[in-house]
């Protein structure tokens, strides 16, 4: 079985990842539990993709400590490319790149965001399973988790998981139709 392309994310029960302004303090107040199985979702990974805005936030927050150092990790973008110890900034094509991953042995890959990336992975039909954290927050507006697109993505739910005040689900996916 070929490595898989995971979704592992955490959203607003109104499917927002952000506020408008990029914030998550909304996500971090909530009260989980341990670390709501993020080092569990991480053991199964050695490859890591980002978006630049993604990137610019994980860096602006914590600063010198990138915090995916011992992964392979890859930052989409069309404005960037200085060299940098932990990341690769590519701007290729991202289905090819997916492509080239599966071909060689590893374990899964995690596409970590933003919504801008999500879309594209959504709409190319690379993503193959969805681990979704739902804080038990409205935000009302920020940055959409799914984009509004022509596709119809049909699920399997594989596991309901409760830590504390988040709800975790996970899906694998089945078809995915595109409208005309
Ligand atoms: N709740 C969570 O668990 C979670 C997880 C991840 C992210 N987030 C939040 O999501 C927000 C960022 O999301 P976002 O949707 O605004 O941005 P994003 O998807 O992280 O990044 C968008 C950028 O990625 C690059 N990009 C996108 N598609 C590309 C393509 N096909 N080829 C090359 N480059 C491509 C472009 O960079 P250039 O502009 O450089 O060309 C684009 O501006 C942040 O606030 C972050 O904190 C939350």
């Amino acid at each position: 079985m070929s490595r898989k392309v995971m979704v592992f994310i955490a959203t607003s029960l109104d499917g927002y990842i952000a506020t408008e302004d990029d914030s998550l303090d909304w996500l971090f107040k909530v009260e989980g539990e341990g670390d709501n199985g993020y080092s569990e979702f991480y053991e199964t990974v050695d490859t890591i993709i980002l978006g630049r805005r993604t990137y610019d936030w994980i860096m602006n927050v914590e600063k010198e400590n990138f915090p995916y150092k011992n992964k392979k990790c890859y930052v989409f973008t069309r404005s960037r490319n200085e060299p940098n110890d932990y990341v690769e900034f590519v701007d290729g094509d991202i289905v090819e790149l997916i492509n080239s991953l599966k071909r060689v042995e590893g374990k899964n890959i995690w596409i970590v965001g933003g919504g801008d990336l999500l879309a594209y992975f959504f709409k190319e039909n690379l993503v193959d399973e969805l681990i979704i954290t739902i804080a038990p927050t409205i935000i009302g507006t920020g940055i959409p988790l799914f984009k509004k697109q022509n596709i119809e993505l049909e699920l399997e739910l594989k596991s309901v998981r409760r830590f504390n005040q988040f709800a975790e689900l996970h899906y694998v996916k089945k078809e995915i139709i595109h409208r005309k």
